[in-house]
């Protein structure tokens, strides 16, 4: 097995027999051609190797879901439109209407959205686990109908770090399997299926395609599951396209990503441009590089404003003031990634000087670029939350979430200088302080 940057660059490629590229070439096309009537058949009916339509397969997109699953150890992978669309095909492929999924408290706003406004509306129940290192409550909060149980590796973006094989083993006791959104981490820095985790998500808009320049998700599954002894009807019964079997009668250790892929994201479309394919995919070459810089230089910057008098707190996992820094030294040894978060003790009033202030930041949402980004979730991806989710998720008034890229960490230092010079000079430093903003920091 080769080591992560061989495979990073090599994993997954498919030779191209017509011209000898040796770049994945993007194969734009909607469709495939059949050479016959006999061919077409054999095709769609999977007795002939090879593609139909590009909404259900691609060989551009197949050499990156090849080579995602490679990194994460996985048996097998289906890349979609978006990192959300990754959630939604990984959970539809599970839960139907009447089934529950707990979910850790800590989690993407989009994700939470999608929990409880698209999939609570479609009859699925999704709860949230209020300390997700405590075991016993995720013991506690099963429920008979209980299907999976969800996490992120890292919590955008308070950096919570989830204790993977404790609860793949909750998962694990009660026969259900556990999705990990892997987005922050990266397979670089830990791959979740080492430690039980069932299926591994990722929104490859992020640091997979590591340059902001396009959308994706991927979905993999680790093969750790049985799918054959699953509670999962749609898997293990008969199923009318297959001519009364069953996924798992067709496609063995693969029905699950089979039914993700001919079932759902085929038939809900969150299809992924195999042009969008090919820039991730070539994004991976590099993803080591850039994630070992870019958590380096996230260390850097998260130490220094700690030192600072006009933050009150850092939401960083690298440092020993996180709660989650013992779970980061045993997950996250190679670095504790580069998002991160830092509550300014003047809350809103300081945040937006701050915000406004700075030069090299570029002021959006988004994380996991190469270019350094800055965002103030109070006011914006979290604005729509109530109150009391905002503070028991951390997100005070003060807080601005940062993601470091691939600039000298000294520039970035300099550039947050001026965003704390300009928060002097208007007095909002501690004095005015907000009192949700330390409150949400004091509950970290
Ligand atoms: C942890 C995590 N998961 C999923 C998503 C959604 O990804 P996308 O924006 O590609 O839909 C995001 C987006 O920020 C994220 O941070």
């Amino acid at each position: 097995m080769p080591q992560f940057s061989t495979a990073q660059v090599h994993a997954g490629e498919a030779r191209d027999a017509a011209h000898g590229a040796r770049v994945t070439p993007i194969y734009l096309t909607a469709g495939f051609e059949f050479d016959s009537f006999a061919h077409a058949e054999g095709r769609f009916g999977g007795e002939e190797p090879g593609y139909t339509y590009s909404r259900s397969g691609n060989p551009t997109t197949a050499a990156l879901e090849r080579r995602v699953a490679a990194l994460e150890g996985g048996r097998d992978a289906i890349a979609v439109g978006s990192g959300q669309a990754a959630l939604t095909v990984a959970l539809l492929a599970l839960v139907q209407s009447g089934d529950h999924v707990l979910s850790a408290q800590s989690v993407y706003s989009g994700t939470r959205g999608l929990f409880e406004n698209g999939l609570r509306r479609l009859g699925i129940d999704i709860e949230f686990v209020d300390d997700p290192t405590d075991l016993a409550e995720w013991r506690r909060r099963l429920r008979p109908n209980t299907r999976a149980l969800f996490g992120e590796s890292i919590a955008n973006p308070g950096n919570d770090v989830l204790d993977i094989a404790g609860i793949a083993a909750v998962a694990r006791e009660n026969g259900i399997p556990l999705i990990v959104d892997n987005t922050l981490a990266t397979p670089y820095l830990l791959r979740p299926g080492d430690f039980g985790a069932d299926i591994v998500v990722h929104s490859a808009s992020k640091y997979l395609g590591g340059h902001g320049s396009t959308l994706g998700g991927v979905v993999v599954d680790q093969g750790s599951y049985d799918w054959a002894a699953s509670p999962f009807a749609h898997l293990t019964g008969p199923d009318e396209w297959l001519e009364g079997a069953s996924y798992v009668d067709a496609h063995g250790a693969g029905a699950y990503t089979a039914f993700a892929r001919s079932v759902v994201a085929s038939l809900f479309g969150p299809v992924l441009s195999p042009l969008n394919a090919f820039l991730i995919q070539q994004g991976i070459e590099t993803l080591s590089l850039r994630v070992q810089r870019q958590s380096d230089s996230a260390l850097a910057v998260a130490r220094w404003l700690e030192a600072q008098p006009e933050v009150v707190s850092v939401d960083y996992a690298g440092l020993p003031s996180h709660p989650s820094f013992p779970l980061a030294q045993r997950y996250l040894p190679r670095g504790q990634g580069a998002v991160l978060g830092f509550t300014l003790g003047g809350g809103a009033a300081a945040a937006e000087r701050f915000y406004d202030a700075v030069q090299l930041l570029s002021r959006m949402t988004h994380i996991g670029d190469v270019r350094s980004l800055i965002l103030h979730p109070a006011s914006t991806t979290h604005a729509h939350l109530p109150g009391d989710v905002r503070e028991r998720t951390g997100i005070g008034a003060g807080l601005l979430r940062l993601s470091v890229g691939l600039e000298d960490a000294d520039d970035l230092i300099e550039d947050l200088s001026r965003g704390l010079a300009a928060v002097a000079e208007a007095d909002v430093t501690i004095s005015d302080v907000d009192a949700t903003a330390v409150v949400a920091a004091a509950g970290r």
